[in-house]
């Protein structure tokens, strides 16, 4: 009953989350990233043609009876019964042939109980079970889906044991893609095993702790989770772990719902973030702990409206938005609110960074109630982002501007100082505020200075320790330039 229940929240849900159109220049999202390497167009059989008036079953010959005698508790709602718009059909992977011995190839089965539970004209259940280990090759799950579906993890899922092992036709890039979705819960107490370590151990990648030198050598690793150009999405409950790059990432969706996660993977694996969105907006992320390798949450161009609230982040590089504007792109995000999480052991707190010679803008963020734990740089704008630390300097940059921090609070690793503002020399950062904000060194007594390079905006509390590197009001280049920012 209750499984039935979260299902029901779940769907209710979404009547908070009507996407508001969104007017003006601010919220134009720039570009939509390449679709997923092979994304095949959605097989015909996905969308059945209704055969009369009366709805018949509509899981395939294939398909089994929806119910297992083997149903773990709680129990799996009721058969349907020939009433296809008013049931839930629920299909579970073992039905269709998945073992679950950790060993065999299960994605033959998982592909057809998604094409199953994708013809459903109401919604559908993938159940996952309890107990089992399903390995799984790289997958593109593709919609549109005639109903909402639900996909319950309650056992593991992994993929083949590292890149030796990986078929050479598939995409080192992904893993499990969801593409074209609409309405669709992933979710479950179960865990998604993304063995990592072989990835990681590629020559290619900087064997940091030994020796920091990347060598030659392919280097693709896969994201775990891909969801691609899909909507009304709730990702929730999962445990995550060891992903060989991304955990999780988000392009060209809207609606997007994270809750209850727990990602880990070690501190020194390398490019593994937890969560990447990217021209995604009506993002909320929450309830949430991610320790790992590389950026707790990541925030790429194109993303707007994102709220998160909650999360534990550490080991790990902190929340990030950007880098952006690469390659002289031109990048926005705007409207981002990140409150009551905590960092710690991490190399940054709330990070912004953007290369030199982007254009664009980031604007109207807010970092409220944010508790740091041996932090490197806890609140920092870095507008010089290098990756090789000889970038050029250009005269275009992505426009930083109306920036909040309150309350940020706790200690900082004293290799850094706890407050950076490095803005760039043509596009200074504007109206930066600062209130409650109290960082002492998480060792001795040595209190650094905070670093500003043409930041302008204003201190509403003293702070500890002082900001008195920030200049006060709008420059003229700023004022002068009416362009500057355009999204
Ligand atoms: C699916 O639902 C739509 C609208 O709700 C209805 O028009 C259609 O007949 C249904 N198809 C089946 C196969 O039940
Ligand atoms: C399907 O369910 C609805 C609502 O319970 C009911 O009115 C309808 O008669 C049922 N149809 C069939 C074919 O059982
Ligand atoms: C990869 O090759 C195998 C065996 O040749 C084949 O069964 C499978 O369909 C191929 N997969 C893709 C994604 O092309
Ligand atoms: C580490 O770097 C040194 C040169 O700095 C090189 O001689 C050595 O082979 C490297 N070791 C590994 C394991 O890459
Ligand atoms: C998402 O769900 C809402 C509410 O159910 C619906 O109005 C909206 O059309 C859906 N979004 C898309 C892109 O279909
Ligand atoms: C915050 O998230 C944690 C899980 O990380 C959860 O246990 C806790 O209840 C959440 N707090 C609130 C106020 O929701
Ligand atoms: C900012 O985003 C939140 C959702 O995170 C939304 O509720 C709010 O209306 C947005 N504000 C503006 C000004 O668009
Ligand atoms: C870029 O400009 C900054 C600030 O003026 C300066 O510190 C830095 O050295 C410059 N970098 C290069 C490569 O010229
Ligand atoms: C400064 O930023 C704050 C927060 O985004 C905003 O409310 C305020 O209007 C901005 N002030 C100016 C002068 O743009």
């Amino acid at each position: 009953m209750s499984f039935v229940f979260l299902f029901l929240s779940t769907q209710a849900r979404w009547h908070h989350h009507h996407a508001k159109h969104k007017h003006g220049h601010h919220h134009k999202v720039s570009e939509i990233s390449a679709p997923p390497d092979g994304a095949p167009e959605p097989s015909t059989p996905l969308v059945p043609e209704p055969s009369g008036p009366v709805a018949p079953e509509p899981s395939s010959p294939v398909a089994p009876e929806p119910t297992s005698p083997f149903a773990p508790e709680p129990s799996m709602p009721p058969d349907h019964d020939g009433n296809a718009s008013d049931s839930i059909g629920v299909f579970d992977v073992r039905k269709f042939g998945a073992v679950g011995d950790g060993v065999t190839d299960d994605t033959e089965a998982f592909k057809m109980a998604w094409d199953s539970a994708c013809q459903v004209n109401n919604s559908a259940v993938i159940h996952v079970p309890y107990g089992f280990s399903f390995m799984i090759q790289s997958t593109i799950f593709t919609g549109p889906c005639q109903g909402e579906l639900v996909l319950q993890v309650d056992g593991t899922l992994m993929p083949p044991d590292g890149p030796e092992q990986w078929p050479k036709n598939n995409s080192k890039r992904q893993w499990l893609v969801f593409y074209r979705i609409n309405g669709m819960s992933l979710q479950g107490g179960g865990l998604i095993d993304g063995r990592g370590q072989k990835w990681w151990d590629l020559p290619c990648k900087p064997h940091k702790g030994m020796n920091r030198t990347a060598l030659s050598g392919p280097c693709d690793s896969p994201i775990a989770i891909r969801f691609f150009m899909s909507s009304n999405l709730t990702v929730q409950g999962l445990k995550i772990k060891d992903s060989p790059q991304f955990h999780f990432r988000f392009d060209g969706c809207q609606n997007v719902h994270v809750e209850s996660l727990h990602i880990t993977a070690p501190a020194l694996s390398p490019n593994t973030d937890g969560i990447h969105i990217e021209n995604t907006n009506n993002v909320g992320i929450y309830n949430s702990v991610i320790s790992n390798g590389d950026d707790c949450i990541s925030i790429g161009s194109g993303c707007f409206d994102v709220d998160i609230k909650n999360l534990t982040c550490g080991p790990g590089h902190g929340i990030s938005i950007g880098s952006l504007g690469n390659h002289n792109s031109r990048a926005c995000v705007t409207n981002v609110t990140v409150r009551d999480s905590v960092i710690k052991v991490s190399d940054n707190g709330v990070r912004i960074k953007t290369w030199q010679g982007g254009s664009g803008a980031v604007s109207g963020i807010t970092f409220s109630n944010i508790h740091m734990e041996s932090v490197r740089n806890p609140i920092i704008i870095d507008q010089f982002y290098c990756l090789s630390k000889n970038c050029d300097n250009q005269t275009s940059a992505v426009y930083v501007s109306d920036i909040t921090y309150e309350s940020i609070k706790g200690t900082y690793d004293i290799r850094s100082p706890p407050v950076h503002f490095g803005c760039s020399d043509s596009v200074p950062c504007t109206n930066i505020t600062l209130s409650d904000v109290e960082l002492l060194p998480a060792q001795g007594d040595l209190v650094l200075d905070p670093f500003c390079w043409n930041a302008y905006g204003e201190l509403e509390t003293l702070t500890i320790p002082p900001v008195s590197c920030l200049m006060e009001g709008i420059p003229r280049s700023i004022l002068d330039n009416k362009d500057m920012g355009y999204c």
